[in-house]
């Protein structure tokens, strides 16, 4: 079974408009939870080293294409390059690592997870902090680590190679300085997050826009405060949603397809993983569009700052807590 829907990267190569996410899935349900998403018709999966659960969705991956439900070339696989992997050396190690965790020749995708890069030495693990309790920075500058993912491009091993997390100054050096333009810019972006100057960007130059945190990740205390407001709980969404029959992440995903971009969105339940992916027999009218749109408080969620405060490369300005 195809996807519904994909679009055309700068690449040349066709990504599906929804993907299944993968971070917080506990080790010992990914595999059951990436083969439903599977079977619900979702292909293209998103994954990095440090969701933890890499060798799992591969595990998937491996027994789903073993099975012979469908070819790798039916499947876009997708992961990212650690902040711990941000020099070449590290970089290239961790494209093989994927290469292996699928069992695959090829990532469709591969995009550096932050821009700012951390310590790289082993005994620091994927979160390396100093005795003050910040994180270690490394002194390796992004361009660094594109040049590596252009080059794993050119042998072959990734077909698309973007961003995620970078501010439009920091895409527009990789924009200016790469010799690869980024097929990809994944992105926080929901209702109360809008990002319009990141999104008109993305359509003059040519990049497609992969939301994620569609729902606000409205189950998670990482990053969240209990008191932040809540997509599922609003009116206009609500409203909205039931005069399609549908729930209010179908109609956010389907708002993020009608305005032309991509997303991926992430459930361990059966019922949701099914109904996330059943949103391409409806449309939002102009004026639900545009009432969605004024939903924006410029809210964003994901803001790794604390602990990084000093990091030359960090995306946002510091919020205060
Ligand atoms: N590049 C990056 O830095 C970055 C950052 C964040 C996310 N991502 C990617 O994007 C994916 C999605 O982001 P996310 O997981 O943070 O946020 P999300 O998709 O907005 O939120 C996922 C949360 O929404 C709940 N949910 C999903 N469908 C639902 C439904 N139909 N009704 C009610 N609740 C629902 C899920 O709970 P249940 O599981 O209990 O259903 C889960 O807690 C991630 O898994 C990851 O692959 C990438």
């Amino acid at each position: 079974m195809k996807p519904v829907l994909t679009i055309q990267l700068n690449s040349g190569y066709e990504m599906p408009a929804i993907g299944y996410g993968t971070w917080q899935i506990a080790k010992s349900k990914t595999t059951d939870k990436v083969r439903e998403a599977l079977d619900a018709g979702y292909r293209h999966i998103d994954s990095a080293p440090s969701f933890r659960n890499q060798a799992e969705v591969g595990m998937a991956v491996k027994n789903w294409c073993s099975s012979g439900k469908s070819g790798r070339e039916e499947l876009f696989l997708s992961s990212k390059i650690w902040n711990t992997h941000h020099s070449r050396e590290k970089c290239l190690q961790q494209i093989d690592e994927m290469l292996t965790d699928f069992d695959t020749n090829y990532m469709d995708l591969v995009v550096i997870h932050w821009p700012f890069g951390w310590a790289e030495d082993d005994a620091g693990g994927y979160l390396p902090r100093g005795n003050d309790g910040k994180f270690i920075a490394s002194n390796v500058d992004y361009l660094e680590t594109w040049k590596a993912l252009e080059d794993a491009h050119r042998s072959g091993k990734i077909r698309s190679i973007g961003l995620a997390n970078f501010n439009l100054e920091q895409v527009e050096r990789i924009w200016t300085k790469g010799l690869i333009k980024p097929a990809v810019l994944q992105v926080e972006m929901n209702p109360f997050f809008t990002q319009k100057e990141v999104r008109e960007y993305c359509r003059e130059k040519g990049i497609a826009l992969l939301a994620t945190m569609t729902t606000g990740n409205p189950g998670s205390s990482c990053y969240r405060k209990h008191e932040d407001p809540n997509l599922l709980y609003n009116e206009t969404l609500i409203a909205i949603a039931k005069s399609h029959g549908k729930t209010v992440p179908q109609t956010i995903l389907r708002w993020i397809i009608d305005i032309g971009h991509t997303a991926v969105i992430k459930s361990v339940e059966s019922k949701r993983i099914r109904q996330n992916i059943n949103i391409f027999k409806f449309h939002l009218s102009t004026d639900q569009i545009e009432r969605i749109e004024h939903l924006n408080l410029n809210f964003r969620i994901l803001n790794p700052w604390l602990g990084n405060e000093s990091h030359p490369h960090f995306p946002w300005p510091y919020v205060k807590e």
